[in-house]
């Protein structure tokens, strides 16, 4: 399973990449807003840390000026997947940058039937939003579970992305579903290291080699 980090935070992507961990970037309008940056410094910046996927998501609804901002994003550097929304347009667009060469991550899925529209067309990756379906009182992984379940009958090209997650399970459940990538805010990624036992554990190893450490130099200087 890959883990890209769902952000336009330059910072957490290269703790993340110094971890050794990071296989990709998603990031969105909202995202980069955040981040006060131009947009095409910002991706650049990003595309500098990290060499796997990075999807910029384009800011038009019709075919046209997706089409265009998604033949600019590709420049920015070799790395970068376009997003495109499961709309007609979206579908149009994705259609004609895929003859062009430029791979595109199709966004904001909320049910298999898009998923099959996204992979029918030759998307690179299908994105569920697991925490925004789970807001709206559904189950967001079931519909994660049954994209997964569908594209294991056939041979597309397209990648499981599942997005929007909210918090480890989230994560846990993406991998036994079969996803072939979890994009997940840092926050998220941090917490996957977590677990009190190994807190407890650790704590009582470094103790127990600080008094083993006292106990050798109290031995020299007694010698
Ligand atoms: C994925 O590509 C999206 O940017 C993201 O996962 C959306 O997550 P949100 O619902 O937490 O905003």
């Amino acid at each position: 399973m890959q883990f890209f980090l769902d952000t336009g935070s330059v910072k957490e992507i290269q703790t993340a990449h110094d971890w050794g961990i990071l296989d990709g970037v998603t990031t969105n309008p909202t995202l980069v807003a955040k981040e006060g940056k131009a947009h095409r410094a910002l991706i650049e910046e990003i595309c500098s840390i990290v060499t796997g996927p990075v999807s910029v998501e384009t800011t038009t609804a019709d075919a046209e000026g997706m089409v265009r901002e998604g033949e600019e994003f590709a420049t920015w550097a070799p790395n970068v997947f376009v997003k495109v929304p499961i709309t007609p347009e979206g579908l149009k667009a994705l259609k004609v940058l895929r003859g062009k060469g430029i791979r595109v991550n199709v966004t904001l899925v909320f049910s298999l039937p898009q998923a099959l529209l996204a992979a029918k067309g030759g998307a690179a990756f299908a994105s569920p939003f697991v925490g925004r379906l789970d807001d709206a009182g559904m189950d967001g992984m079931q519909v994660v579970r049954e994209i997964c379940a569908a594209f294991a009958n056939y041979d597309f090209e397209t990648k499981v992305l599942a997005s929007s997650l909210r918090h480890p399970i989230h994560v846990v459940e993406a991998s036994l579903a079969g996803a072939d990538i979890a994009t997940m805010p840092f926050k998220v990624m941090e917490q996957l290291f977590k677990h009190p036992l190994t807190d407890v554990g650790l704590e009582r190893f470094l103790a127990d080699a600080r008094r083993l450490k006292a106990d050798l130099e109290a031995r020299k200087t007694r010698v």
